[in-house]
């Protein structure tokens, strides 16, 4: 008895070891094919949406403009190719960047989340001209100034926190997520002890600051009369950016626990059914596929992408085969869906995910670079 069931179950592992050697190979020409789809968006989205004489996108806005070149960035960085390598330089927030006197107070306008989109658009410039043998100082020392002016927006009302922007009226979750990700990453960058400061000082802070619900997503902000939760919007966004924060900082501490605290929110995301996902895949409270008066604007039409793109440097810093294994099969369905119900014949990308499109689909270069990212984070752990 104890013989067969040891054959049977070395006939069962036998089994296992081929269907996955069959899905490894499906996976490897899956990658493949998610990437050259991802190209198709991207070169649509260049052509519908980028206008070359301003640099920036049409109906974009600085920060989704940011992230859009972040998303070009990370598709030339995996596919190895150069196909969008004139556009950092000549885009506007690229010859902010070049230019040594750039008022940066100015042309950030008081944004300090914004400003951070930007940092992370300019490092991931910054490693693609390092990965092509080019000068990649400028986008440095820019970024380097940007982070400081950002620092500086840390007090101690409600015990801590960055402030929203320079007008100091609101502390909210993402300005402080993205506060957590660009010290941490930026120490992983630069080994400068205060971003490794920073980003410890702003976990303990962000942890205790109530911002995250007992379902573990993160809220939209801060009450600043009561320094309580405002019980306002779970944005898909928070939920990722806080764990590429948290990975960066496992990354230079070694600790552990910062993973499973990322997870908490991440595994929020998808098993919320009916609030951050539909039929498995991710839909904004806003995203609607049947025509309504209410629809994500510009700024929402980008978080899903956002999320996927998170949860990719997240699972990149993590390194950990079994916490890549837990999120890939989400990944890849996001991809299926956005092929299925949000890609036109033409390569434009609609926000909505989830289901077929009823005429409540925005179409936007937001939702473009939205779906676009996706495709390049499930290709990515395929
Ligand atoms: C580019 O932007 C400028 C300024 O907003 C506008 O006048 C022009 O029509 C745009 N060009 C294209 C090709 O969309
Ligand atoms: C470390 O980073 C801080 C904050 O950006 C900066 O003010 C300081 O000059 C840096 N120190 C060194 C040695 O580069």
């Amino acid at each position: 008895m104890a013989l067969m069931l040891f054959r049977l179950s070395s006939f069962l592992t036998a089994i296992a070891t081929l269907l996955e050697t069959g899905v490894a190979s499906d996976s490897r020409q899956q990658c493949t094919t998610t990437l050259s789809g991802a190209k198709l968006v991207a070169d649509q989205l260049q052509l519908h949406y980028y206008n070359v004489s301003t640099g920036q996108y049409n109906h974009g806005e600085l920060w989704t403009d940011a992230n859009t070149l972040e998303d070009l960035h990370n598709l030339m960085l995996a596919t190895g190719s150069d196909d969008y390598r004139g556009i950092a330089d000549t885009s506007y927030i690229g010859q902010a960047a070049l230019e040594p006197d750039t008022d940066w107070t100015k042309f950030l306008g008081g944004s300090n989340d914004d400003a951070q989109w930007i940092i992370l658009a300019l490092w991931k410039i910054a490693d693609y001209k390092s990965a092509r043998g080019q000068d990649s100082s400028a986008y440095m020392s820019s970024a380097a100034k940007i982070y400081d002016m950002i620092a500086r927006e840390w007090d101690d009302t409600c015990g801590g926190g960055v402030w929203w922007s320079t007008d100091h009226t609101y502390k909210n979750a993402i300005t402080n997520e993205l506060f957590l990700l660009t010290s941490a990453a930026g120490y992983l960058r630069t080994k400068n002890e205060t971003y490794l400061e920073n980003a410890n000082k702003e976990w303990s802070w962000l942890i205790d600051s109530g911002m995250r619900g007992p379902s573990g997503l993160f809220n939209d902000g801060l009450d600043l009369k009561t320094c309580q939760n405002n019980g306002q919007t779970t944005w898909t966004y928070n939920q990722a950016v806080v764990a590429s924060g948290l990975a960066a900082l496992y990354a230079a501490t070694g600790n552990t626990r910062l993973l499973d605290q990322a997870e908490v929110s991440l595994d929020a995301t998808i098993k919320f059914h009916g609030s951050l996902t539909d039929n498995g895949i991710l839909k904004e409270s806003c995203d609607l596929a049947v025509s309504n008066d209410e629809t994500c604007d510009h700024d929402q039409q980008i978080f899903k992408g956002i999320w996927t793109k998170h949860v990719q440097y997240y699972l990149d810093n993590a390194n950990d085969i079994s916490r890549v294994a837990k999120y890939s099969h989400f990944l890849g369905f996001q991809h299926l869906g956005i092929v299925r119900h949000a890609v036109n014949s033409a390569h434009d990308v609609g926000s909505v995910w989830y289901t077929a499109d009823q005429g409540q689909s925005q179409w936007s270069p937001e939702a473009s670079a939205s779906g676009l990212q996706a495709l390049i984070s499930a290709a990515k752990v395929r």
